[in-house]
């Protein structure tokens, strides 16, 4: 494949240009009729948007308790074909997305992988999913490049035939819609001590190469007097764009490799794991870093009320006993992702009024 892109590497008029703006001007570009049409970057997301998200997904949870509300959610899309695009491994984001797809009635099919597709032949990945758009009128991709939906939604949207597309992971970027989900998972989980505002947020682990904790440091702006340690060896420190952000943005934060030290007073631990996939030899770092794991002692050393969050997949930075702890979050965590992406493809279509009026 890499040959082929050696030799035919070409380039699309008005992407270099587009690519260095600051995110911020080209949140435009990937809206339609004033609304989200392509979701890439999670500052797309504003306080509104988070809210009206996560009302949404309570409702369809609600509606889905009934064999009546499945049905009902089952026919807001049934004419709408997606198309997941994931060649970077996954589980959960898959599941969900596939799940989210199906309790809204969408059909999907899938690629997962690029040694089944015409990209074997030579063909970019961006007239690849231009072809799926041919076919299809949604496209969620995970891929292992940096900036891999953003480019693709732009290259679409000149088109005469955009299709949205949702970015399900973009190598160690961004992955907004784990942020969407950490959010609704975090609001649930405080729901009786007042929300997401006003807490402490420990983030810990391969903070560097780890997109959920980038992408989730930049909803940060839209809750009010929130904190964020960020817990981390030396060499996988939060970077300086995201640490420019929240200076930029009055979020307070600070950063430590003393995990012990920041446990009793934080409201929420967000664990992530090493992302040795990108280290240049991924088996060297798979099993080090015990500073940065939970374990079972621990759970004596944080608040009562404090909630656990990892994206998954976990190794050994969350011990398996600590799984029946009521503040474990994670496995409540997962099945928010798929009620809030059936929240958000509800939303790109604009079907979330009848979902509203079940309620009215
Ligand atoms: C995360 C990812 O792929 O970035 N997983 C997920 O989407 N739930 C986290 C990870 O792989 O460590």
């Amino acid at each position: 494949m890499e040959k082929y892109a050696e030799q035919t590497k070409q380039e699309f008029e008005g992407w270099e240009e587009f690519i260095n703006r600051p995110v911020d001007e080209k949140l435009e570009a990937f809206k339609q009729n004033g609304r989200i049409f392509d979701v890439i970057y999670a500052q797309q997301f504003d306080r509104e948007f988070l809210d009206a998200m996560g009302n949404l997904a309570d409702m369809i949870r609600l509606l889905a308790k009934t064999k009546v509300g499945q049905s009902k959610l089952r026919h807001l899309l049934p004419h709408k074909r997606a198309m997941l695009y994931f060649v970077q491994p996954s589980t959960r984001t898959f599941l969900s997305f596939q799940n989210a797809c199906h309790i809204l009635g969408l059909t999907v099919s899938e690629i997962r992988g690029t040694s089944t597709s015409s990209e074997v032949k030579g063909e970019s990945p961006e007239d690849t999913i231009r072809t799926f758009a041919s076919y299809v009128d949604l496209i969620i991709s995970r891929h292992p490049e940096a900036g891999f939906a953003e480019k693709t939604a732009w290259v679409l949207n000149q088109t005469d035939h955009p299709v949205p597309v949702l970015n399900g992971g973009s190598g160690p970027d961004q992955h907004p819609t784990q942020a969407l989900l950490d959010i609704y998972t975090l609001e649930r989980e405080f729901r009786t001590i007042g929300g997401l505002d006003g807490k402490k947020i420990a983030m810990v682990g391969d903070l560097k190469r780890g997109r959920t904790v980038r992408s989730l440091s930049y909803l940060m702006k839209n809750y009010q007097d929130v904190e964020l340690v960020y817990v981390a060896p030396d060499v996988f420190r939060m970077k300086d764009d995201i640490k420019e952000f929240l200076n930029k943005h009055q979020i307070p934060f600070h950063e430590t490799d003393d995990f012990e030290s920041v446990m009793p007073e934080v409201d929420a631990i967000y664990m992530t794991r090493i992302q040795n996939e990108y280290s240049e030899d991924p088996t060297s770092e798979a099993e080090t870093y015990p500073d940065f794991h939970l374990r079972q002692e621990h759970m004596s050393m944080i608040q009562t009320h404090c909630a656990i969050l990892h994206p998954l997949p976990r190794r050994y930075e969350i011990d398996i006993r600590i799984d029946k702890d009521p503040r474990a979050a994670y496995w409540r965590q997962e099945r928010c992702g798929m009620w809030i992406r059936a929240a958000l493809i509800a939303y790109i279509y604009g079907v979330e009024q009848a979902v509203y009026e079940e309620f009215s």
